[in-house]
């Protein structure tokens, strides 16, 4: 195949939702389908459920070095499917967010009875902040959930997105019966008892045909005054606003009992995109140009102290990865080649030879590598799009055996390195300010410091409402903020100016009195001024 062909053959994308609104679940579906997995059942949660640091270390323990679960690669009709997982756990959140940057596009799993949740909110933040294409799959239809017009308008106003149904439920709950696909007139019907794969759907291409009365009964009149409803309210669907990201066909199904997935599976085939172009710091580039670029957008270290390797997972953006060629790495600027580079095709772990846009592939690394990290055939250019977002939670790092500083330094940075929180330090002093958006991680950084690296540690508790990284072109104001703030002020790990804001009333004052700066929340600095 050509690298065109290569392209054109591969979808990438993550299922997002709110923990237990159905993600697991329909991934488990997904792999039904494509044949990756023979029963359900296989894929395993990777929720976690009590807020402890154990029950996270039990399932990394578990997951081990295999990370089989990472990436799923599966085909479906003439497609190869790269299937990203993300953490279900809220404290996990920027992992979630950083895989995102790996994916072409998404699809967000919303539970009927509890709508639009807050996990929900801040997952489409983060999409439509690159402008990722959306499939909203509506699930647990089987439930006594919310009427699915009432559903539609939360998604829009909560999501800020326009919505334009697909596929439509007939009842809800007890009453379900199925759903009417919009896009090729067909109905699939509901049964309870049968929760087979198979296909079972009915051609109607008129509502007005008897045989609909027939098969849905008393539901068939509400049916054909919905859709009538539907058709006059939205647009036509349009796939080029869906591709932008403007407009989010919606789904309605039941994951468990495998209903409305197979609608789903082949619209995503049909409409989802295949790997697009990346933004850089120099430039797009495009994922038919000959040379290879790609990223690392996570890393995922092996807890065990034995065998303390990690893996780097690396996002093809274009040309072709090769085994055992040398490949530039941007930041380091050092030459590297890998030897065992892993891909996941449905469960099993794969040396591979070769990996085109769209594919996700595991290096193994001892070090070299942090997240967001480029790889060329030696052009000089960095992926963007891959920012870190102030913390919510704050804590100051105490050392509780000054014998083992060295340790708990190396350990530090490379649990910062690894994305599992960041790190700040303060201007005088070199003290060490660890950020993170849930108190797991703060448990998980203690236990891995101590089992990993033999450093122990403590933190206290600091007040901090948010970071803002501050930039200006009056170097002169900024060194003056600097220097009023220097209790406040700290560096990240790129060595950019941070300020910590104690209170949102503070920051707001701060904005007015030196409206020379500006005031970003991610990382990645986005020309606009942003208000607290
Ligand atoms: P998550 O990954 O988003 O956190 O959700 P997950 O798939 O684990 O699903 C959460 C719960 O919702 C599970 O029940 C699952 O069986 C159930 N569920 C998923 N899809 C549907 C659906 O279409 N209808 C109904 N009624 N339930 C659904 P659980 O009791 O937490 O786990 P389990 O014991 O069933 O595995």
């Amino acid at each position: 195949m050509s690298l065109k062909e290569e392209i054109n053959h591969r979808k990438t994308f993550a299922i997002i939702s709110h923990p237990d609104a159905g993600k697991t679940t329909l991934t488990e579906k997904f792999l039904l389908f494509g044949g990756a997995i023979q029963t359900a059942g296989a894929v395993k949660s990777n929720k976690i459920t009590k807020t402890a640091a154990s029950d996270f270390m039990e399932i990394e323990r578990q997951r081990g070095i295999s990370v089989a679960t990472s990436v799923m690669a599966f085909h479906y009709r003439d497609k190869l499917i790269n299937l990203l997982d993300t953490p279900g756990h809220k404290d996990f959140a920027e992992d979630t967010y950083r895989t995102l940057t790996a994916v072409d596009s998404v699809v967000l799993v919303i539970d009927c009875v509890k709508g639009v949740e807050a996990q929900t909110e801040r997952l489409m933040e983060v999409c439509r902040m690159r402008d990722t294409p959306v499939i909203v799959f509506i699930n647990k239809m089987d439930l006594e959930g919310q009427d699915p017009f009432d559903l539609l308008d939360e998604l829009e106003t909560k999501l800020d997105i326009k919505v334009r149904p697909l596929s439509w439920p007939i009842s809800i709950g007890h009453t379900f019966k199925g759903v009417y696909n919009l896009y090729d007139k067909s109905l699939n019907l509901f049964d309870p008892s049968k929760t087979t794969i198979a296909k079972d759907v009915v051609q109607i291409k008129d509502l007005n045909d008897p045989k609909l009365d027939e098969l849905v009964g008393e539901h068939a009149q509400q049916l054909r005054e919905d859709v009538e409803l539907i058709e006059g309210v939205y647009e036509d669907f349009d796939p080029e606003s869906y591709m932008s990201g403007e407009i989010a066909p919606v789904f309605f199904g039941s994951a468990v009992n495998n209903f409305g997935v197979r609608e789903l599976l082949d619209a995503f085939i049909e409409i989802a995109p295949t790997p697009r172009s990346r933004p850089t710091n120099v430039r797009m580039v495009e994922p038919t140009e000959d040379k290879f670029t790609g990223f690392v957008f996570k890393i995922h270290a092996n807890i065990d102290p034995k065998h303390r390797d990690r893996i780097a997972f690396l996002r093809v953006c274009s040309g072709k990865f090769e085994r055992n060629k040398f490949f530039n790495h941007v930041r380091l600027e050092k030459k590297m080649k890998f030897a065992n580079p892993a891909t996941f095709l449905a469960q099993d772990k794969s040396v591979v030879e070769e990996a085109f846009p769209g594919d996700v592939i595991g290096l193994y690394d001892t070090g070299n590598f942090k997240i967001g990290d480029t790889l060329t055939e030696g052009e000089q250019l960095t992926f963007q799009g891959i920012p870190s977002f102030s913390p919510e939670i704050f804590k100051e790092l105490v050392n509780l055996d000054p014998m083992k500083s060295k340790q708990l330094e190396k350990g530090v940075q490379q649990l910062t390195d690894e994305g599992v929180a960041q790190l700040f330090v303060r201007e005088n002093g070199n003290r060490k300010i660890i950020g993170t958006v849930g108190e797991l991680q703060f448990e998980v950084i203690n236990y891995r410091l101590e089992h990993e690296y033999g450093a122990k540690c403590r933190f206290e508790a600091k007040n901090y409402f948010k970071a803002c990284w501050i930039t200006s072109s009056d170097n002169q104001k900024l060194n003056e903020f600097k220097r009023l703030k220097v209790n406040d002020m700290v560096i990240d790990k790129d060595g950019n100016d941070v300020y910590l804001a104690p209170s949102q009333f503070l920051l707001q004052m701060e904005q007015q009195n030196f409206p020379e700066l500006e005031f970003h929340f991610t990382s990645e600095f986005k020309t606009k001024k942003e208000t607290a």
